[in-house]
């Protein structure tokens, strides 16, 4: 039993403490989403789950956002319940679907976050042209969510996720709908920015080069009941280190076979299936 106190070293960004989601299903059949799930993330670690569809990776994203309750066990955002985390806003979110307001333009839904903690207009103005630069929507500031594509909606949605620089970002296949130059690109970028806030990251993805290229430890889930399956360290330093070369390295490609013979097993039962990818693997490859 450990108090959430964190007296030793800093307090975790994330606990996750035996936690089980069960839904109802239909005619009275329940689902477990989540069965004795523990997870704990430190502050400006970079995690991603990985795991089969339905493992469970979105409904624990949403438990350590407070979108949603766990049927058991608790959830601490900074040594807080994950509740008073949402009211005090500590982390930023961005999910699959991007979620912008369509009646404001691309700037105004980046700078909406800042507008609503009172930062004056001068200062929303200043970071929201920094943020729209960096996911590269220069031209694109006073256009509207259904004058763009899905990809670039995606991109202020991450912007607006960034605004208040928050310690904690929870981020579900952000990238999911990125073309794979743009992808790589705000990879890089995250793994920047992540060096430049120090900002904690829980990351859903099911592309394994990315949940490697970006991670500290990538969290191998498994279905029904979703649980960890097992949390591989990945070696490849710290983060903020990381550059483009890291696609190349030998370290990199040892990590993305670990982490996909993980899922293998999962799926199979038999990390030697014919269909698994060789060690010459062209980058960008998704193994599911
Ligand atoms: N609101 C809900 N009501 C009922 N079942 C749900 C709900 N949300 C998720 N589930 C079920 O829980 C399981 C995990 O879903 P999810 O977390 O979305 O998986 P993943 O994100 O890994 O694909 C799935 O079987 C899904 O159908
Ligand atoms: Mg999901």
């Amino acid at each position: 039993m450990t108090a959430g106190s964190g007296s030793a070293g800093a307090v975790p960004a994330v606990d996750v403490h035996s936690v089980g989601r069960v839904f109802a299903g239909r005619r009275g059949a329940s689902v477990i989403a989540l069965d004795g799930v523990s997870l704990t993330v430190a502050p400006g670690e970079f995690v991603s789950l990985i795991g089969p569809s339905g493992c469970g990776k979105s409904t624990l994203l949403r438990l350590i956002a407070d979108l949603d309750v766990p049927t058991s066990g608790n959830i601490r955002v900074f040594g807080k319940p994950a509740r008073q985390a949402r009211i005090d806003q500590d982390y930023g979110i961005a999910f699959q679907q991007a979620g912008l307001l369509p009646w404001r333009t691309v700037a105004g839904n980046i700078e909406l976050p800042l507008e609503l903690h009172g930062v004056d207009r001068a200062g929303r103005r200043a970071r929201g042209a920094e943020l729209i630069d960096l996911v590269g929507l220069s031209e694109f500031a006073g256009h509207y969510p259904d004058q763009l594509s899905g990809g670039m909606q995606q991109r202020v949605a991450i912007a607006r996720s960034l605004a208040e620089r928050p310690s904690l970002l929870l981020m579900d296949e952000p990238f999911g709908a990125l073309d794979e130059m743009t992808r790589e690109r705000m990879q890089n970028e995250l793994v920047r920015i992540c060096a430049e806030t120090a900002a904690a990251v829980v990351f859903v993805t099911h592309s394994i080069p990315e949940a490697v290229f970006l991670s500290n430890r990538v969290v191998v889930m498994s279905p029904r009941p979703g649980r960890i399956r097992s949390i591989v360290p990945v070696g490849l330093g710290d983060v903020t280190t990381r550059g483009e070369g890291l696609r190349e390295d030998a370290d990199f490609f040892r990590s993305l076979s670990t982490v996909r013979d993980l899922l293998h097993a999962d799926e199979h039962g038999d990390p030697s299936g014919d269909d698994r990818p060789g060690p010459g693997l062209p980058r960008g490859v998704e193994t599911r």
